[in-house]
């Protein structure tokens, strides 16, 4: 998925960092767990994962891919509709996706809103459509109980995943293309996710990760937090409401949720980051705390370093990394070494 600071092409050299550092265990907790790319990761490896993010579209994902570790069979619902799908083999979740690629549509928030329908190019009208309709029959099987919490997750998952390859954005959802990018015009198909699973209890969270430190004991805390002043919520709103779909107050051009207040973010700026970074490393239950930034964070090296060392063993190590930036209006791309960053403390 295209999300800020996704850790995805980073996995094998962040993982290979701690194995020279000698960095192991058997739980790890994915503090800023977005795309949940990491918490897989780790759960691929066998680790015993905890997450958690602010967002709630984060903790769908968590819930699909962390959580989760039942085979997806989705008995009772495939008893309930008439349907004979043209793939052979089909799984049950690649049957239940070419059944709701092929649902008649049922306009809602996101035609209404996001599409030319509404004034604003998100979406074309077809996939916004297309959104709402699949959208609206996952929750009402979950409203008929035709679909268990696990399903209703993974279904939701299927989703989210799905919506960033048609959004006629840059990237970000604080503002869409005034003319229509190819990918956006082509006829939303639902794909179904793919599943990890360990059999060990991971457990996921929708909250302000620093309020669980007190619940979560684990040998690795892994922190990828916001590197700069934009907050996360009003640049991914979109996801948000499909994940939520409840018909929130938005406002101005581009339609933001109104009030996102409690899905602020401390790391957003400099002063209350440092603060946050030191409840952390000071009251965490961890043996070792691995901190991912980078050099054009706003929290200065010499701090970051002088807050850590305060609790134990501290070191850092950086590699270079080819990040693609584009401007405001997405239009043009360059391409921009940065260092990225990795603190490790031990206790
Ligand atoms: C750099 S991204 C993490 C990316 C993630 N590692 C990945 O690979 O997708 C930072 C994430 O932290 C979340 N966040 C920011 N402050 C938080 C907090 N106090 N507690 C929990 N999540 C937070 C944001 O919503 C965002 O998803």
């Amino acid at each position: 998925m295209r999300f800020i600071g996704n850790k995805e092409n980073l996995l094998d050299k962040i993982y290979q960092i701690m194995t020279e550092k000698g960095v192991k265990g058997q739980t790890f907790f994915d503090f800023f767990a977005g795309t949940t790319n990491v918490g897989r990761f780790f759960k691929k490896m066998n680790y015993q994962v905890f997450s958690s993010d602010l967002l709630y579209f984060s903790f769908v994902l968590q819930k699909a891919y962390i959580a989760n570790n039942q085979e997806f069979k989705l008995e009772k619902l495939l008893q309930n509709i008439d349907f004979q799908p043209q793939q052979l083999f089909a799984t049950p979740l690649q049957i239940i996706v070419e059944y709701l690629n092929q649902i008649p549509d049922k306009k809602g928030f996101i035609y209404e809103n996001y599409t030319p329908a509404g004034n604003r190019m998100y979406f074309s009208e077809e996939n916004g459509l297309r959104i709402d309709t699949i959208r609206q029959q996952i929750e009402e099987w979950k409203n008929e109980n035709l679909i268990s919490e696990n399903e209703y997750f993974i279904l939701l998952s299927c989703l989210i995943e799905t919506v960033p390859f048609y959004a006629n954005v840059a990237g970000v959802y604080a503002a869409f293309h005034k003319k229509w990018d190819p990918r956006a015009v082509k006829k939303l198909e639902l794909r179904p996710i793919e599943f990890v699973q360990n059999n060990l209890d991971n457990q996921c969270f929708n909250e302000n990760s620093v309020n669980l430190l007190d619940k979560i004991k684990a040998d690795i805390f892994y922190l990828d937090p916001p590197y700069n002043q934009r907050q996360y919520a009003p640049n991914y709103h979109l996801l948000e409401t499909i994940a939520k779909y409840d018909n929130p107050e938005i406002k101005g051009v581009t339609g933001l949720r109104a009030n996102y207040e409690n899905q602020k973010s401390k790391f957003c700026n400099a002063t209350t980051a440092l603060q946050e970074l030191d409840k952390i490393a000071k009251f965490g239950k961890y043996k070792t705390l691995i901190l991912s930034y980078n050099n054009e964070g706003i929290m200065p090296q010499s701090e970051i370093l002088s807050t850590l060392s305060k609790y134990g063993k501290t070191g850092l190590e950086e590699f270079d990394y080819l990040r693609f930036k584009c401007n405001n209006n997405g239009e043009s791309k360059h391409k921009k070494h940065i260092k990225e960053q990795l603190y490790i403390l031990q206790k």
